[in-house]
């Protein structure tokens, strides 16, 4: 196998993981992409899914679904993503998801794979890998690819998932120094024990006794994000539909914690900002200033229109 050479482009990569169904993965993952691309015009986000649920192809992927695209397993054969890479909807590139993973992952039994198969596409920018309910070989590439493993827990069952992942991380030599976890689902009326004490203070204090790191955003519990995703039709963006959640904050300022993590890693330096472009990068302090108004251009436009008018 080749080595990956050290002038290629080598992009930023994020595995969002747990090995405990319906945690949020899927959907931290699609939206963290619309949220990335909305904050960051300038850098390109290539969302993977190492799933067969083809939620991703449908969210994305603009006009009817073509169920004969080339898609992942053809990336693997080819080793790289080059010819497989599709432009979908709201700026967001994606490979289109395998129909049987069962075969893929017979055949990613080195788990350094994804890592070779990302180096050789030379791709300029974020990628963000949806992995699986699993601890299986894709999702042992996707730890091996991954500068930052996302590991959500909505739960005390996904508490103990995400111990899993870590000790993995540790055997194989990653270091659960990479993973961090967010919590997702937070519903704060939840609550356990006796005395009864918030679910959430009781994930958090136990995320701190392990040691993990952990994202300072938490994802709440909406049923109106949950109304998005559960339609027979595409899944809808947080961002263009659920603007009036706590969600949309929330992901937002997700994606403000990721791009911070991005540029501690000097991986891919952000342009310095002109003027005009200052405002838009939606600091903290211009969250109340209004701007002109001025009719959308373009997706862009129309997506910073969405954040201004909040
Ligand atoms: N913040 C949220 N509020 C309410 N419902 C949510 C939220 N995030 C996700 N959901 C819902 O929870 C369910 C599981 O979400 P999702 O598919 O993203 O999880 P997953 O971890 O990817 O699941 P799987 O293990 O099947 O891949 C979906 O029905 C989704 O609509
Ligand atoms: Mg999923």
């Amino acid at each position: 196998m080749d080595a990956p050479s050290d002038r290629a482009i080598r992009p930023w990569v994020l595995a969002v993981s747990c090995n405990k169904g319906g945690v949020g993965k899927t959907t931290v993952a699609s939206n963290l992409a619309i949220y990335l691309r909305a904050l960051r015009e300038d850098l390109p986000i290539l969302i993977v899914s190492l799933d067969d649920q083809r939620t991703l192809d449908r969210m994305f992927s603009i006009g009817a679904l073509d169920r004969g695209a080339k898609n992942l397993k053809h990336a693997w054969a080819e080793r790289s993503f080059s010819s497989v890479i599709r432009l979908g909807e709201y700026g967001v590139h994606y490979v289109p998801a395998p129909t049987d993973v069962s075969r893929l992952k017979a055949r990613a039994g080195d788990p350094h794979a994804l890592r070779r198969l990302i180096d050789h596409t030379e791709w300029g920018g974020i990628v963000i890998l949806d992995t699986k309910s699993d601890l299986e070989a894709l999702t042992k590439n996707a730890f091996q690819a991954a500068d930052r493993i996302l590991v959500p827990i909505a739960d005390h069952a996904s508490l103990d998932e995400a111990a899993k992942v870590m000790r993995i991380l540790e055997q194989s030599r990653i270091g659960a120094d990479k993973a961090r976890v967010l919590l997702t689902l937070v519903d704060r009326r939840t609550k356990l024990g006796d005395p009864a004490r918030p679910l959430v203070e009781t994930l958090e204090a136990a995320v701190a006794e392990n040691g993990w790191s952990r994202y300072e955003t938490t994802i709440s519990r909406s049923p109106r994000v949950e109304m998005l995703n559960s339609g027979t039709d595409k899944p809808k963006s947080i961002l263009h539909h659920g603007r009036g959640t706590a969600v949309h904050g929330q992901l937002r300022a997700l994606a403000e914690e990721v791009l911070v993590e991005l540029d501690a890693s000097g991986r891919l330096a952000a342009p310095r900002p002109t003027r005009r472009a200052a405002a838009p990068r939606l600091k903290p302090s211009a969250r109340t200033r209004k701007p002109k108004p001025k009719p959308p251009k373009s997706w862009a436009d129309e997506l910073f229109g969405v954040f201004f008018n909040r």
